[in-house]
């Protein structure tokens, strides 16, 4: 009997891991989001209508994790439309505002943070090994991004912009 309760155990436990993986970078994520995010996206993550634009089950939180990768390195310049609304504040460069975000594990807790928080649901981690591949992917580039820029965003593999 008691065999069986442990093999069970294990098997729950095994079954969790992926989900559980996300969850524990997020929780470690929200102390980042509270140094790096929330001054201007507010803890709530709704940002300020005008101002700061929501990290609510947008395209840009919950699309393309590399594509958020990049706007959290490099941050975003000039005007840019999300939800219909339309937003020209400009997002100073994160890494170069912030020296937790040079770490690698700190951009990929905050990311996972936000993708599984404001009502965003993703599901999937990314790891810190995946952060440093972006990094490098874009490492010569100086500017922030413009909109257009993020919406045609480079397929993997495709020559990054420069
Ligand atoms: C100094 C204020 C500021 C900080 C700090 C900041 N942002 Fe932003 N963010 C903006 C503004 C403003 C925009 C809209 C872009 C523009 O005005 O050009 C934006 C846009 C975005 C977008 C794309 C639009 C959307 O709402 O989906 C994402 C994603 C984003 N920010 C994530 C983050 C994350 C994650 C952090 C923390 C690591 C962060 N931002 C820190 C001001 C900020």
């Amino acid at each position: 009997m008691k065999n069986i309760i442990f093999a069970l155990a294990l098997t729950v436990s095994t079954a969790a891991f992926a989900q559980e993986d996300i969850k524990v970078s997020a929780d470690r994520g929200k102390m980042v989001y509270l140094q790096t995010c929330m001054a201007c996206h507010q803890l709530t993550g709704q940002g300020i209508p005008g101002a700061f634009p929501p990290l609510s089950k947008t395209d840009y939180v919950t699309g393309d994790a590399r594509r958020f990768v990049a706007i959290v390195l490099k941050g975003i310049s000039g005007v840019m439309t999300v939800d219909g609304k339309v937003y020209a504040t400009g997002m100073p460069q994160p890494e170069l505002t912030f020296p937790i975000l040079k770490d690698d594990k700190n951009i990929a807790d905050v990311t996972n943070y936000v993708r599984t928080n404001f009502g965003n649901e993703i599901k999937e981690a990314v790891t810190p090994e995946f952060v440093a591949e972006v990094r490098k992917e874009f490492a010569g580039r100086t500017t922030q991004w413009t909109e257009a820029e993020l919406l045609a965003f480079p397929a993997k593999g495709a020559a990054p912009a420069k």
